[in-house]
C-alpha cells in the first residue's frame, strides 16, 4: 500500500507541473476565463452574421452596409458575442477600407458595450483570394491551384491571401476544403483540391503552411480546415445531403487531408454540415470528440457550420426541440456556433448549464480554446490605423503576377488534334494570321471564370463583376486584334457576320452559372448547351472549321459529344481574375501548358469511377479488362512539347524506396512536366486500388533536355487502411508505374 504521502505529493506535482507546463497564453486564457461570468463564457461560443448587426432585414440589408447602433449593443452588451463572420449573408462586398472600418467599429462597440475587453473575432471565407474584399487578388480556386501539382504556387497564392486578408482587419480565414472531391455532380467539387488523397494531402501542406506561416503574426491567418469529415460524398451528389461512407472509406479517403492539416496545427475546423449513415456530424461524439480530439489530438477552434446546431431539430430531425439540438451539438464537441442570425443559441446553453444539463466545466474547454485562439492571433492589440497603413502591398502588380503563374501552371490542354485532314499541324498554337471566331457562353464573361465565393456568395452579382478585368475575348482581341471576331450565338446577325468572315479556327468557351453549396445542385452532370451555340457549332462542322473547346468548368460536367466533335480541348477550371490573358497566351502559344487533371474526367454520367479504382471496376462487358473508359485520366495532360520516359529504377530499402526515372523533351520547345509516381500493392488484406498514386514533382526541361528525377518515399505511406481500420503498409508484390514505364518488385520488410 504507498503511503498517502507520496500519494499525494506525486497529485502536487503533477498539477504544479501542468501549471508549469503552460504557455504564456494559455496562462493568460485560463486568467480571462477565471473572472467570466457564463453570459460572457457562452457569448464567445457564438458567432453572427454582420448582417446581424446591420441597419435592414437579415439577408435583406440596407446598401451600402450600416452598422445599427441598436444592434451592436444587444450584441455584445445583452449577448457577449465573440465572433462575427462575412458580409451580410455573402451578398456585399466591400472595400478594404470599408471592412477597417465596419470592424474597427464593431471592436469599439465591444468594448464599449460588452463589459469586458475581450476582442470579437472575425471570420470569413478568403478562398481563393480575398474574395469579399473588393480589388484583392484572385486565384484559380483550389480545383485549378491542384491542377498546378505545383504546391509552391498554392503556398504562395495562401500567404498572398492571408496577407490581403489581414491587410482587410481579418485574421481568420474559414479555408481550405479539404473535402475530396469523388462526387462529380457535387455543387463544391472546385473548392476541393480534387479526388486523390496524396495530391490533395501535398496541396493541404501548402495552403496551410502558406496561411499560417511557422508562427502566426500580422501577415498570416488562422486557417480552417473543412469540412469535417466526410461532406464531398452525398450519395445523390446534392449538397448536404446524406452520404453513406464506410468507417474504413472515412478514413482511407476522407481523414487524410484533415490529419495533415492537424499535424501543421491547423487552428481550426469547421465541421460538416451534413449527416454520415444517418447521423448528423454536428451531433456525432464519435466524430467530433472521440476521432477529432481524443484520436487525432486537436485541441483548436471547432466551428459549426452555418446555422448547423438548428438544422439538427429543423432539418435533421434527429433534436425534437432546439434546446435540445444545443444540447447535442454543444455535448459533441463544437466549441463556436456559427448560428448566425439570432441569438437562440446563446439563451438556450444558458438554460442548459443553468439546469445542469450541460456542465460549465464543458463550456470552459470551449471557451479557453477559444481564448487561446484569439490570444495567438494577437486581436487584442487591435488599431484600425496601424491596419490601414502596415499592408502596403495589398492588391500589387507582384501578387497579381503569382496568381498570373498559377494559371499559368494549371491550364490544362487535353486535345490537341490536326487542324483538319489535309493539314500535318495541330489546331493549337493558332497563327497569327488565323481568323478567330469565337463563341460560347463564357468567352465575354468574367463571373464565368471566378465562379462561386467572387464578390459575392454566389459569385453572380454584377454590381462586383471587376470590368477592368478581361475576358477571354478581350483577351484574344488584345493578341489578334483584327482576327477576332465574336459570334453572339442568340444574334443571328451576329452569327451570319462571323460565318462570313471565313474563319480559320473557333473558339467555344463554355462555362456553368457561378453557384456553390445548395444553390449549385444539379440533376444531370451533362452540361446544358443552349440551341443557338448548338447550331452555330454544327454550322461550323459543316464548314470544316476546326473548333477549340475551352471549359470554365468547376466540375466535371460530361461534354463528350463537344470534346469528341473539337479539335483542341483546354481545360481552364475557374481560374480567376488573372485568366483571360494567360488563356489567350495559351491558345497562340507564348505559354506552354502544363496543368494536369486533379481529377478523372468521365466519359458518361453513369460511369463515374476513378482513377485509383479497384480490380473489378476493370471488368468490361465482354469479361476483358476494358472497363475503365474515362473521357480523360487523372493527371493527364498534354504540351506544346513531348516528354519519354526511360530506365525506370526501384530500390527498396528498410522503410524507403528509392525511385528514378529519366525524362526527356523531345520535343522542339521547353516545357513543364509533372513527374507522376504510382503503385500498386498486387495483393492485399482489403481489394487494392489499380494504381495510387505516391509521388510527383514538376520539372522544366528545355527541348532535347535529358533530367533523371529522383524520389524518396517512405515505405510507411504505401498502404492502405485495414478492415480494422487500422493503417497497414504495402508490401509483398508491388508494381510501380511513372509515364510509360513500370517495375515490379518484391517488397518484404
Ligand atoms: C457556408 C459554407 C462554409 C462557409 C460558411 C461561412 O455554408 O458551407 O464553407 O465557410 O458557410 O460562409
Amino acid at each position: 500500500m504507498k503511503n498517502p504521502l507520496s500519494i499525494g505529493l506525486t497529485c502536487f506535482l503533477i498539477v504544479f507541473n501542468t501549471i508549469n507546463a503552460q504557455t504564456p497564453i494559455e496562462k493568460k486564457a485560463d486568467s480571462l476565463l477565471s473572472v467570466m461570468n457564463i453570459e460572457a463564457k457562452i457569448g464567445q461560443m457564438s458567432q453572427i452574421d454582420l448582417g446581424v448587426l446591420c441597419k435592414g432585414k437579415i439577408c435583406e440589408l440596407q446598401d451600402p452596409l450600416a452598422l445599427d447602433t441598436a444592434k451592436l449593443r444587444l450584441a455584445f452588451s445583452k449577448y457577449k458575442v465573440g465572433s462575427v463572420l462575412n458580409c451580410g449573408c455573402g451578398f456585399h462586398a466591400l472595400a478594404r477600407e470599408r471592412w477597417i472600418s465596419i470592424i474597427d467599429s464593431i471592436q469599439q462597440a465591444n468594448r464599449l458595450f460588452a463589459g469586458h475587453d475581450i476582442p470579437v473575432l472575425y471570420g470569413i471565407d478568403a478562398i481563393h483570394g480575398a474574395n469579399y474584399t473588393i480589388g484583392a487578388t484572385l486565384f484559380p480556386q483550389q480545383i485549378g491551384q491542384a491542377a498546378t501539382w505545383n504546391p509552391d504556387l498554392v503556398k504562395a497564392a495562401a500567404k498572398i491571401t492571408a496577407y490581403e486578408t489581414r491587410a482587410s482587419g481579418i485574421p481568420w480565414n474559414f479555408s481550405p476544403v479539404l473535402d475530396l472531391a469523388r462526387q462529380p455532380l457535387w455543387s463544391r467539387f472546385f473548392e476541393t483540391y480534387g479526388e486523390d488523397v496524396y495530391l490533395a494531402t501535398r496541396m493541404t501542406t501548402a495552403c496551410i503552411e502558406g496561411y499560417q506561416g511557422e508562427k502566426i503574426g500580422e501577415l498570416q491567418v488562422a486557417a480552417c480546415m473543412k469540412h469535417f469529415l466526410g461532406y464531398s460524398y452525398p450519395l445523390s451528389g446534392k449538397d448536404r445531403t446524406p452520404a453513406w461512407i464506410g468507417d474504413r472509406e472515412l478514413r482511407a479517403y476522407f481523414l487524410p487531408t484533415f490529419q495533415e492539416a492537424i499535424r501543421l496545427k491547423a487552428k481550426t475546423v469547421m465541421i460538416n454540415s451534413g449527416e454520415i449513415n444517418g447521423t448528423p456530424v454536428h451531433a456525432n461524439p464519435k466524430i467530433l470528440t472521440g476521432l477529432l480530439r481524443d484520436e487525432l489530438g486537436f485541441d483548436g477552434v471547432a466551428v459549426t457550420d452555418w446555422e448547423d446546431i438548428y438544422k439538427l431539430h429543423t432539418l435533421h430531425r434527429v433534436a425534437p426541440s432546439l434546446r435540445d439540438a444545443v444540447k447535442m451539438a454543444v455535448m459533441a464537441g463544437i466549441d463556436m456556433s456559427m448560428t448566425p442570425n439570432d441569438f437562440q443559441f446563446n439563451e438556450l446553453l444558458l438554460n442548459l448549464v443553468k439546469s445542469g444539463e450541460v456542465p460549465e466545466s464543458r463550456i470552459d474547454v470551449s471557451v479557453k480554446r477559444i481564448l487561446k485562439l484569439k490570444l495567438e492571433l494577437g486581436i487584442e492589440k487591435w488599431d484600425a490605423d496601424y491596419v490601414r497603413n502596415y499592408y502596403p502591398i495589398f492588391a500589387s502588380p507582384d501578387f497579381a503576377s503569382v496568381a498570373t503563374a498559377t494559371v499559368s501552371e494549371s491550364l490544362t490542354l487535353l486535345k490537341n488534334e490536326l487542324r483538319n485532314t489535309t493539314s500535318d499541324e495541330a489546331v493549337l498554337p493558332l497563327k497569327q494570321q488565323d481568323k478567330v471566331l469565337v463563341f460560347g457562353n463564357a468567352a465575354n464573361s468574367i463571373k464565368m471564370l471566378n465562379g462561386a465565393w467572387s464578390q459575392t456568395w454566389l459569385g453572380q452579382d454584377e454590381r462586383y463583376v471587376d470590368s477592368t478585368k478581361p475576358t477571354i475575348l478581350s483577351a484574344l482581341k488584345f493578341l489578334a486584334t483584327d482576327k477576332i471576331i465574336f459570334a453572339n450565338a442568340a444574334d443571328p446577325k451576329s452569327c451570319r457576320r462571323a460565318l462570313k468572315s471565313k474563319p480559320s479556327v473557333a473558339i467555344l468557351c463554355l462555362g456553368e452559372t457561378p453557384a456553390t453549396e445548395i444553390p449549385g445542385n444539379i440533376n444531370q452532370l451533362e452540361l446544358p448547351v443552349d440551341e443557338n451555340t448548338r447550331n452555330l457549332a454544327k454550322q461550323l462542322k459543316a464548314m470544316n472549321v476546326p473548333v477549340v473547346l475551352v471549359l470554365c468548368l468547376g466540375r466535371p460536367r460530361i461534354i463528350t459529344e463537344w470534346a469528341e466533335a473539337a479539335s483542341a480541348v483546354l481545360h481552364t477550371y475557374l481560374p480567376g481574375h488573372e485568366a483571360a490573358p494567360v488563356i489567350a497566351s495559351v491558345l497562340y502559344g507564348n505559354i506552354n501548358p502544363s496543368g494536369k487533371l486533379p481529377f478523372t474526367y468521365p466519359r458518361y454520367c453513369g460511369d463515374i469511377v476513378h482513377y485509383d479504382h479497384k480490380r473489378t471496376e476493370d471488368n468490361d462487358v465482354n469479361f476483358g479488362d476494358k472497363g475503365y473508359n474515362p473521357l480523360y485520366d487523372f493527371g493527364f495532360g498534354l504540351s506544346y512539347t513531348r516528354f519519354q520516359y526511360s530506365d525506370l529504377q526501384v530500390k527498396a530499402a528498410k522503410d524507403t524506396f528509392f525511385i528514378s526515372v529519366m525524362v526527356k523533351n523531345t520535343g522542339s520547345r521547353a516545357g513543364k512536366e509533372v513527374v507522376q509516381v504510382y503503385y500498386r500493392d498486387e495483393y492485399a488484406a482489403v481489394t487494392p486500388s489499380v494504381k495510387k498514386l505516391c509521388g510527383f514533382m514538376k520539372i522544366y526541361a528545355t527541348a532535347g533536355e535529358t533530367k533523371r528525377v529522383r524520389f524518396a518515399i517512405p515505405a510507411m505511406q504505401l498502404g492502405d487502411i485495414g478492415a480494422d481500420l487500422k493503417p497497414f503498409r504495402a508490401e509483398g508484390e508491388l508494381k510501380f508505374f511513372i509515364g510509360t514505364e513500370t517495375k515490379q518488385i518484391q517488397y518484404n520488410p
